[in-house]
């Protein structure tokens, strides 16, 4: 009988221990929370395949918001959902549209207790649910949209969003937002870009939650999932326009670009975990197939394992509490 002459199970043998060596830790300032707030709204509105996430009034979005900012959570992120919708989404660039407004009243609710994030794209403004406007050939038209971009982020910064996040994968909206910010006078704003964003089944429920009205699919800007090294370049592009930080979507299924990103760029680096992740793990849990807490906490752990700075997850709120907990 030989013994072995290394034994790694030493350091696993009682939770101590673990905790010791534990190279990856959770904390509520990890988290930033999606929040949806639709224009006209009574109460909340709960969305079906994403259980526990709503539709927020106006009123119960300032609530969620204080909860976030008591919590210690890293950020919220604003996404808003517009009574009315035309081909430009013209809401979007509105102070007083339902996004913008928002900003400002959360800005006002949380100060600088909580940063403020927003959205900067057109699918929730417009009526055909494309992140651009469209050519008279239906295409989605980069450079037109490019403009309207430019001008959501000033009016975003001007609500008092502390870092606006373009998600709509137009080539340079880095760029324009960063140069028209700054001839605004917002060169604080900062600037998270969605680098590396997939198109992905894994968006289903938040079509929902948006209220979408997206016939086809956003293949023509978004990026396709066979595709590792074409998320370094997106995110090096973004660096060389002016990111401040990177944003790697989903992030589950695509943990190996997220590790390459953040292993390649100097900025904090985000990982979103979207609703076709969080509605998995609430079917799951809901059918006693998976522990619930310890499932969520697991997923959470290898996103920031992989190389997230920090992680929009729906389950932000709650994870924070759970951790507060021990
Ligand atoms: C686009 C946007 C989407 C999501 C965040 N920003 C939808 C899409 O690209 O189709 C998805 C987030 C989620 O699924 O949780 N504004």
């Amino acid at each position: 009988m030989t013994f072995p002459a290394d034994r790694p199970r030493r350091l696993r043998r009682t939770p101590a221990l673990r905790r010791l060596v534990a190279e990856t830790r959770l904390h509520p300032a990890d988290f930033i929370l999606p929040v949806f707030v639709r224009e006209g709204l009574d109460e909340p509105m709960p969305i079906s395949s994403m259980p526990g996430v709503v539709q927020h009034t106006e009123q119960s979005l300032l609530e969620a918001a204080e909860e976030a900012a008591d919590l210690g959570l890293g950020g919220i992120m604003l996404f808003g959902i517009p009574a009315v919708r035309d081909a430009e989404g013209s809401a979007s660039l509105d102070p007083q549209g339902i996004l913008n407004r928002s900003i400002a009243a959360v800005k006002q609710q949380v100060g600088d207790r909580l940063p403020v994030m927003s959205d900067l794209c057109l699918d929730e403004f417009t009526d055909h649910g494309h992140c651009g406007v469209l050519t008279a050939e239906g295409a989605v038209d980069n450079d037109a949209t490019l403009e309207i971009y430019a001008r959501m982020g000033v009016a975003q910064a001007e609500a008092g969003a502390d870092v606006v996040a373009p998600s709509g994968m137009m080539d340079g909206q880095v760029a324009v937002i960063r140069q028209a910010l700054d001839d605004a006078g917002h060169q604080d704003a900062a600037i998270l870009a969605y680098s590396a964003k997939y198109a992905s089944a894994y968006y289903g429920p938040f079509r929902e939650a948006v209220d979408s009205q997206l016939q086809g699919d956003r293949r023509s800007y978004q990026m396709d999932a066979a595709n590792r090294s074409e998320g370094l370049r997106e995110a090096d592009l973004d660096l060389a326009e002016g990111a401040d930080m990177l944003m790697v979507k989903p992030a589950t299924a695509y943990l190996d670009v997220l590790s390459d990103v953040a292993e390649a760029s100097d900025v904090p680096v985000s990982a979103y975990q979207v609703s076709g992740e969080y509605a998995m793990i609430e079917a799951a849990a809901a059918n006693g197939w998976v522990d619930r807490r310890a499932v969520v906490l697991e997923a959470l752990t290898s996103i920031r394992r992989a190389g997230a700075t920090n992680v929009l997850t729906y389950h932000a709120a709650e994870a924070a509490r759970w951790l507060r907990e021990g």
